[in-house]
């Protein structure tokens, strides 16, 4: 990905709509923080890492039209920081621009674009550890990959976490091809990872939700990555709704699991999966595609747009600063990042 899929220009966010893509590349400027939260609720932007910087920058929205510390401003930056429940970097790199807003605009501005910076390197980093960590678990060349949601530069700011380890195995030419699960209701992966893929020139085939455990069983894949939303304290991890199914289909077949996602994913505060909370994204992403309905008018649906995978079925964490092997008997706890 040669462009960053969300930055900052002459006095404004501009993000590529993520809900128009694969059809339409449209960017979007987004000049106050109300746009922002409605940016971020209606998945424009999206993705754990990405909605934290969303989040940074519409602190520096607000702070540049309410005075810090006034009510105007506290009101937005709860809306900013609850827009979407899930992904651990959106309330976090909230409070860390929200921090330093007593020193004005100017300074939460600085403190963003820091945080767009840093999501950057974590990126880059994360790609040749979880590269290095691939390689050295999966024997077979070359390497058949799984993945599911969306990961990459549209999930980041640039090249993501787990798409960014599969980017990275292929610029080392040990990369066969990335199996990409749809990702229902949203289609995160249809619309989004392959659009990714084929502009990285990755190979890859796109299969339904359903088929990714029965191809795992018959020996077609060597390692699943997927990203994540919040890690535990204990290593439980939430990410988008089907990942557990999948990691449990990697354990029947024996291929290795494994987690890739920044520091700024993991939640030391909340003790294990069973903490996180959901979010909920009601029924109408279930009953209807693309805007049309696929079942009877009416009908009750339950729409958790994410589910925990318990540490036991994962291999591996690999983040920005660490490798944690769980597989080994390593604890998340054990040490801090190096
Ligand atoms: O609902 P989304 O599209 O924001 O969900 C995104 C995911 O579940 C990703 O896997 C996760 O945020 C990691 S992104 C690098």
């Amino acid at each position: 990905m040669s462009f960053r899929t969300i930055d900052w220009k002459d006095g404004a966010v501009v993000l590529i709509d993520q809900t128009l893509l694969p059809h339409t590349e449209e960017w979007v400027r987004i000049g106050d923080a109300a746009a922002m939260v409605d940016a971020i609720k209606r998945l424009a932007v999206r993705g754990a890492p990405a909605l934290g910087v969303a989040g940074a920058y519409g602190v520096a929205l607000a702070a540049r039209v309410h005075p810090p510390g006034s009510p105007e401003f506290e009101e937005v930056v709860r809306s900013l920081r609850s827009a979407r429940p899930t992904a651990a970097n959106l309330a976090r790199m909230v409070d860390r621009a929200a921090a330093v807003a007593g020193e004005g605009y100017e300074r939460v501005l600085r403190e963003a674009h820091a945080l767009r910076d840093e999501e950057l390197a974590a990126s880059l980093s994360m790609g040749e550890r979880g590269a290095d960590l691939v390689q050295e678990l999966v024997t077979r060349r070359p390497i058949r990959t799984m993945t599911i949601c969306n990961t990459g530069g549209l999930a980041t700011v640039e090249r993501g976490t787990a798409l960014a380890v599969i980017q990275t195995l292929h610029e080392r030419g040990v990369l066969g091809e990335a199996l990409v699960l749809e990702t229902r209701p949203v289609l995160q992966g249809s619309r989004l990872t392959t659009w990714e893929l084929r502009r990285l020139g990755v190979p890859h085939r796109l299969l339904v939700d359903g088929a990714g455990p029965a191809l795992l069983a018959r020996g077609d894949v060597d390692v699943v990555l997927t990203g994540a939303d919040r890690i535990a304290a204990n290593g439980d991890t939430a990410n988008k709704i089907g990942t557990f199914g999948l990691a449990l289909g990697a354990r029947w077949a024996g291929v290795p699991f494994v987690v890739v996602a920044p520091e700024t994913s993991v939640d030391a505060g909340t003790p294990s999966g069973a903490g996180i909370e959901i979010e909920d994204r009601g029924v109408s992403e279930v009953v209807e595609v693309a805007g049309r309905l696929v079942a009877p008018a009416g009908t009750a649906a339950t729409n958790p747009a994410f589910d925990v995978t318990p540490v036991g079925l994962v291999a591996a964490l690999v983040t920005d600063r660490r490798v944690v092997r769980f597989e080994k008997g390593d604890f998340l706890a054990d040490r801090g990042p190096d």
